[in-house]
């Protein structure tokens, strides 16, 4: 049976803008899947943001719901494996992008984009971390498999933003020694909430690293920016340093040397949230509910209801979000 329920949709007027507005939209018509679940929360991120202005490198075809990630409940399911009333975390493969995302009160998806949602996390905490966290806890894997985190010189970039919250968050948690790059002039309570030990301005980084390879401070980092910042990051590693590289909200491109690997044995890994096994998602979403479980997780949130995101949308598009925005619906 069909239900009538609310999203938020994103039209291409004749002229190419690109117009957001809250709409019924009807479950049958959401596309064919295995899984049709009733949307709890969602959250916003960086990509959501592209999706709902019109980016045809995130999604082509509009009308369109963003929303790349959710946690609810299944409500009409064609598989054992995920009976009607199973509570589930979705995010990231085509969800939000060209598939109806977690902007609307329903998703229909192939099972396999589900996570059973762990015992000890609840839907609005797995939606706080959303697919921010999932990134930013992936990235600290990757750190992990290279380096001890404990005591280690830690730098993060965007350190205010989704990802880098929850990175400066998580490291701190594992007792790294964390510093937090940020562009924003006021945001030291925030950063020394989520255990920040030193905070530095983006001008001040970027004017202290000169040429390809400078005094190497870090021995751990996560880098959600690309450009400049990934090139003075790689420059400022110490011996046999580690860089976890996610994002380009400075710029795709980066100029670099090979001076950082030859001659200080660093590495730089890249981080994929979206496209990886459904079970390495199951994997983190298992350790913030349990080793990684953080505090205070509702200090680093704005919830907002539907009819709220498009301003949000706006904010995070400019790089003025603080922390992570949870869609309550
Ligand atoms: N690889 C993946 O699977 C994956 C998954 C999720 C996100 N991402 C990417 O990660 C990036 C961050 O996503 P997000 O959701 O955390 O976005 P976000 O909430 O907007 O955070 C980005 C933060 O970066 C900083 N920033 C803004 N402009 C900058 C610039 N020109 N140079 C350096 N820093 C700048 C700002 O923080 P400060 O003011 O504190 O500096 C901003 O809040 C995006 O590029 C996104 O596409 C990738």
């Amino acid at each position: 049976m069909s239900k009538d329920f609310k999203a938020l949709v994103v039209d291409e007027d004749p002229s190419g803008n690109f117009i957001s507005s809250i709409q019924k939209r009807r479950t049958a018509d959401l596309p064919k899947g295995d899984l049709t679940v009733r949307v709890e929360y969602s959250s916003l991120n960086y990509k959501d943001a592209l999706s709902a202005t019109g980016n045809k490198g995130v999604t082509k075809q509009y009308p369109h719901t963003p929303g790349i990630d959710a946690a609810g409940v299944v409500e009409d399911s064609s598989q054992s494996d995920f009976p009607i009333g199973t509570e589930v975390i979705v995010s990231g493969y085509d969800l939000g992008m060209n598939t109806a995302g977690g902007f609307g009160e329903y998703i229909r998806v192939p099972f396999g984009w589900a996570v059973k949602r762990p015992e000890h996390l609840s839907a609005r905490e797995a939606m706080i971390i959303g697919t921010a966290g999932l990134t930013a806890g992936l990235c600290v894997k990757a750190l992990k498999e290279k380096s001890t985190i404990s005591g280690m010189k830690a730098l993060v970039s965007g350190a205010t933003g989704g990802v880098g919250c929850m990175a400066v968050k998580l490291l701190s948690h594992l007792d790294a020694n964390v510093t937090a790059i940020t562009g924003k002039k006021d945001a030291t309570n925030f950063l020394e909430g989520l255990g920040a030990n030193e905070i530095i301005s983006r001008t001040e980084f970027l004017e202290s690293v000169r040429g390809p390879i400078a005094k190497g401070f870090w021995n751990i980092a996560v880098d959600v920016a690309g450009g400049n910042t990934l090139s003075s990051i790689l420059a400022s590693m110490r011996y046999g340093g580690t860089v976890a590289c996610c994002g380009l909200v400075d710029d795709p491109s980066f100029k670099g040397s090979v001076f950082p690997f030859i001659l200080r044995g660093n590495r730089l890994i890249g981080i994929d949230s979206v496209e990886i096994p459904i079970q390495d998602k199951a994997e983190i979403w298992n350790s913030f509910a349990n080793e990684w479980r953080v505090s205070k997780l509702e200090d680093m949130c704005k919830p907002i209801k539907l009819d709220g995101m498009i301003a949000e949308i706006d904010k995070i598009l400019d790089g003025n979000q603080t922390g992570r925005v949870l869609l309550e619906l």
